[in-house]
């Protein structure tokens, strides 16, 4: 509703129906797209209008979809669906006290937009006519309800496709399914449509014959949007809204100084948040409510899932569960960063390695293949090659806490709970079952204290120290 037009608008939105085509054990409309179910987008359109208030008629799984869509909306309840115009009928209650427009629309249209509704509604109220219909020329809509109009433009009635005579079926003009309607129109008439159709159901459709029978113009509003008035009825059709509303995303972002290399392979969902001059390579997956800051290069092939990412980190074939990562930190190829862990400022986690529920401080480095769980790993630490955090001892989890700079030897086992001082070292190979003081250095199975680090890690050529992988 604009500020200058005091006209209340409501709305009744139709997701009664069981989706028969989806052949699946939930609702239609609760069928995810970018990770938010399809109905979602609906409200999403209806919010843009500032709609007084939504009616959402609900049957088919009603009580999941009352779950999902929360208390911010009423519901009438419609047992048996006995077509589109008995469902707006059965929400006609929960607008009893209302006395306005009324926008209508299907549950199973997520492509529509903000801006189509309102076209919608501003022809609707600058022509006065008791309703209006959203419609296209586009015959390509074979299925669509045909658009049949008088000689005076009004719109007469509206044809389901399988109810049509050859002439009809011709027409090229289709309802695309979102109406606004006189909430007067609506308590007069639609009590009135029957079942004689195809289907015999009763048509939403129909009301149209009738307001217009008994000289209540019916007008229509072409759109140009057509991709809008998409409606799911299958799994090819959800793969297909899915397709768009990413298209819309990456749109977005890029116009907001974001590179994507190949938009047909990336998928971002709605929640997530990209700084300007980030680079998405192809196969990356932004999910949740993840948060990416500037100049970063994410993938090629990064699943990132409500995890927030410093400015100028890099992430390569890597998966991300809500994780945190600090800026101009590296990870991957190959790393797998589950819940609770922060890898910190310039840190480096390299191929092959896991971390859970750990902190890797600044600077700090665990290059390839290790475990990191339970940890605290101090500031430009290095973690060698292979080294594990034992933090399960068949009952409960503990922490290893590794000391700032400390050098963990390749290999090493760190059977928790263990700390490990600042400065201090671990021998390849190394099962260090007990504390480690500062600057000490520990080695063996189970690992003791060494004079030197060279006692025990000398490489063959008894010149350079080898404790373990540096790099
Ligand atoms: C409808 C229109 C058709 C239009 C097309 C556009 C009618 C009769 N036909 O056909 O003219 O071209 O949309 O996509 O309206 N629903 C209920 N309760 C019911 C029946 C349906 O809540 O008893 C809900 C469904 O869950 C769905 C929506 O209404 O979300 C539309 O119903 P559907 O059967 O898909 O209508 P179409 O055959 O697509
Ligand atoms: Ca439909």
């Amino acid at each position: 509703m604009t500020p200058q037009d005091p006209t209340p608008l409501a709305s009744i939105v139709l997701a009664a129906g069981k989706g028969t085509r989806m052949k699946s054990e939930r609702a239609k409309v609760l069928h995810p797209l970018l990770g938010r179910p399809m109905l979602f987008y609906v409200l999403d359109a209806l919010q843009e209008v500032q709609v007084e208030r939504t009616v959402l008629v609900i049957g088919h799984e009603a009580d999941q979809v009352r779950q999902v869509c929360g208390p911010a909306h009423r519901y009438a309840e419609q047992t048996v669906q006995r077509g589109t115009g008995h469902a707006v009928l059965t929400a006609l209650p929960a607008l009893e006290d209302f006395e306005g427009q009324v926008l209508i629309l299907y549950g199973d249209m997520p492509l529509l937009t903000g801006a189509v509704l309102r076209e919608l509604y501003a022809a609707h109220l600058a022509s006065g006519d008791d309703l209006t219909v959203l419609t296209a020329d586009a015959p390509e809509l074979r299925d669509f309800g045909r658009i049949v109009r008088q000689p005076d433009g009004h719109v007469e009635r509206i044809v389901e496709a399988r109810d049509c005579d050859p002439a009809e079926y011709a027409l090229k003009e289709v309802n695309l399914g979102a109406y606004c309607a006189k909430v007067g129109l609506l308590r007069e008439f639609l009590p009135r449509i029957g079942s004689q159709n195809a289907q015999n159901e009763i048509y939403l459709t129909d009301l149209v014959a009738l307001a217009s029978a008994a000289g209540r113009p019916v007008g229509a509003v072409q759109t140009a949007d057509l991709e809008s008035s998409l409606g799911v009825n299958s799994r090819a059709d959800l793969a297909q809204a899915g397709l768009v509303l990413n298209r819309r995303m990456l749109h977005r972002m890029m116009l907001d100084g974001v590179t994507v290399l190949d938009p047909a392979s990336t998928w971002v969902e709605p929640g997530v948040r990209v700084g300007p001059d980030t680079e998405i390579l192809p196969g990356t997956m932004l999910s949740g409510q993840t948060v990416i800051g500037t100049g970063c290069v994410l993938g090629p092939h990064a699943r990132i899932v409500d995890s927030r990412v410093g400015d100028r980190v890099r992430i390569q074939h890597s998966v991300l569960l809500q994780a945190e990562v600090e800026d101009e930190a590296t990870v991957g190829p190959f790393a797998y960063l589950r819940p609770d862990s922060r890898i910190g400022p310039g840190a480096r986690v390299g191929d092959f390695v896991e971390i859970k529920n750990s902190v890797i401080g600044a600077g700090a480095k665990v290059p390839h293949l290790s475990y990191v769980g339970d940890a605290d790993v101090g500031s430009r630490a290095n973690i060698g090659c292979g080294t594990i955090t034992c933090n399960y001892d068949g009952t409960a989890k503990h922490r290893t806490v590794i000391g700032e700079g400390a050098f963990i030897g390749s290999n090493t086992s760190l059977v928790a709970p263990v700390r490990i001082g600042a400065g201090a070292a671990t021998g390849a190979g190394s099962v260090v079952v007990r504390d480690v003081p500062a600057g000490a250095l520990v080695a063996g199975v189970p690992a003791r204290p060494m004079r030197r680090r060279d006692d025990v890690c000398q490489s063959p050529d008894g010149q350079t120290p080898n404790r373990g992988e540096e790099s």
